[in-house]
């Protein structure tokens, strides 16, 4: 089972906006997925309510992160995405622990950046993989993206901290789509929207692949050198 979660200190970021276009995508691609609320404000449970007998399986972290996500292995759910509160609360570190990958969304702009540090610091620390994810940036011109994201991207990979190639825009879809019950791609599959999200979500299940493929490789090299060492 992959664990995405979305995380970041600054209210406003994007975490529910992002989670929400990402499950649903996932859905529609034929995946079984969960989208887990972990933070009390409940944003990403209306998101998921709105869209009534469309919501996919649905869990809060009222009692743990790691019993939603046990549940969740035993109905076979293959993704979960996991919205949190812009806090470093346990339930927050709960859900970077347990993540295949952290996605960090972050607006352009110094005071977003900085904020983005301490999730940084978390998902270092507890060795999981992550990226940022530059939100609600202004539309490129052509293929040319605006100096604030241009500045942003490379401040961030000055600092070494990965960061998502492609952008999400800001654009009144993505907001009045889920309003609606729906995502960009659902409502509006021909949107640049739509596209957008589909680069992220192609990047996100190209990581997770190499994540996995890293996993797998390491525990055959750990049994391999136990083997030996038997
Ligand atoms: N790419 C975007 N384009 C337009 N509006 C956005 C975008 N991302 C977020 N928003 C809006 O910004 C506000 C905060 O987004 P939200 O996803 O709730 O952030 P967070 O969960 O990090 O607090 C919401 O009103 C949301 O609709
Ligand atoms: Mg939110």
């Amino acid at each position: 089972m992959n664990v995405i979660t979305v995380a970041s200190r600054k209210g406003g970021a994007g975490k529910t906006t992002l989670c929400a276009h990402l499950a649903a995508l996932a859905q529609a691609q034929g995946h079984k997925c969960q989208v887990i609320d972990g933070d009390p404000q409940g944003s990403l449970a209306l998101c998921n309510r709105l869209r009534a007998d469309a919501a996919l399986p649905f869990a809060t972290a009222e009692r743990g992160i790691d019993r939603a996500l046990t549940l969740a292995q035993a109905a076979g759910i293959e993704w979960v995405f996991i919205d949190t509160s812009p806090t470093m609360w346990v339930v927050v570190q709960e859900a970077i622990r347990a993540a295949t990958l952290v996605l960090i969304p972050a607006r352009p702009g110094f005071l977003d950046l900085d904020a983005v540090r301490e999730t940084v610091k978390t998902a270092r620390e507890r060795n999981k993989p992550y990226a940022v994810v530059l939100n609600a940036c202004p539309v490129k011109r052509g293929t040319r993206e605006a100096p604030a994201v241009a500045q942003s991207r490379a401040y961030l990979q000055h600092e070494g901290v990965p960061v998502f190639a492609g952008q999400i825009s800001h654009r009144a879809s993505f907001s009045s789509t889920l309003a609606d019950g729906a995502s960009a791609g659902e409502a509006e599959p021909a949107s640049l929207a739509a596209a957008e999200i589909a680069k992220l979500w192609t990047a996100v299940e190209k990581s997770v692949a190499a994540i996995n493929q890293h996993h797998a490789a390491a525990a055959a090299t750990a049994s391999l050198t136990q083997g030996q060492a038997a």
